[in-house]
């Protein structure tokens, strides 16, 4: 028996319930402590997210997982690479990408963001700090970097998006938060470099810091809003049926 499709279609499947807890539960993690997550439970997790579908089922992605003193190294590495400017990015990244409605959502966020922090909004300084302390992967005990395989091109970057977020759910399904973290990205060489990864590993797409959540930090308060239904979908026919 499918438990995902055995419901009738009017009574939702029992299932959703708990969907709706682990996707609405999930959130990004920006305080973290320190104890490792059991090697076990990190197999389990990125077992799981293996279940994530991708077109024809090339499942084009691959995962470099950091902890301990490999961790240490990188996140040493990384802050280098920010410091010296040393910017190499393997997705280009322009604030231009962003319609004006996207820049508005992301001002809100960073007003919240910063606000939970107690950095004003011309704090610039400040700001700046904090994101270059972030390539410590907010204290997270373990950071993922997720790299496109293939070509890495656009088509192949949406699979890794969905690898991504079923990676997302499945820590989350585990008791362990994160922090996807596209800045991560941006020194794509001294990533490669560090891991001794060839060229031919792929594009770094982001990377995922994740461990067990802080309680008591006020950043992890922070609750992002959501776009109301109606500005991202339209059902088309629907009342036809
Ligand atoms: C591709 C991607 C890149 C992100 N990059 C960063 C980042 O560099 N730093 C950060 O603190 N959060 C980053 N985030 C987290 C987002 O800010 C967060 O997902 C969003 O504000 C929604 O909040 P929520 O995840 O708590 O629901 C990223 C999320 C995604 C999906």
């Amino acid at each position: 028996m499918n438990l995902l499709t055995s419901s009738s279609p009017s009574s939702p499947a029992p299932l959703s319930a708990h969907a709706e807890k682990l996707i609405r539960g999930r959130r990004a993690t920006r305080a973290f402590r320190p104890e490792p997550v059991p090697e076990e439970t990190m197999r389990a997790i990125f077992s799981l997210a293996g279940a994530a579908p991708s077109n024809s089922n090339a499942q084009p992605w691959r995962v470099e997982v950091v902890s301990g003193a490999a961790r240490e190294r990188l996140a040493g590495a990384l802050q280098a690479a920010h410091a010296a400017r040393r910017v190499t990015v393997d997705f280009p990244y322009s604030e231009d990408m962003y319609a004006p409605v996207h820049q508005e959502r992301r001002a809100a966020f960073g007003a919240q963001l910063y606000g939970a922090l107690g950095i004003g909004p011309d704090d610039h300084e400040a700001r700046a700090a904090y994101d270059a302390e972030s390539l410590r992967f907010y204290g997270a005990p373990h950071a993922a970097f997720l790299f496109v395989t293939g070509d890495g091109g656009a088509r192949l970057a949406a699979d890794a998006g969905a690898y991504l977020q079923t990676l997302l759910l499945a820590m989350a399904a585990y008791g362990v938060a994160s922090c996807p973290q596209g800045l991560l990205s941006f020194y794509a060489d001294a990533v490669r470099s560090e891991l001794d990864l060839p060229a031919a590993e792929g594009k770094l797409l982001v990377g995922v810091s994740f461990g067990y959540a802080d309680e008591t930090a006020p950043v992890n308060g922070v609750t992002a809003d959501r776009a109301a239904l109606e500005a991202v979908a339209t059902f088309h026919g629907h009342s036809d049926c």
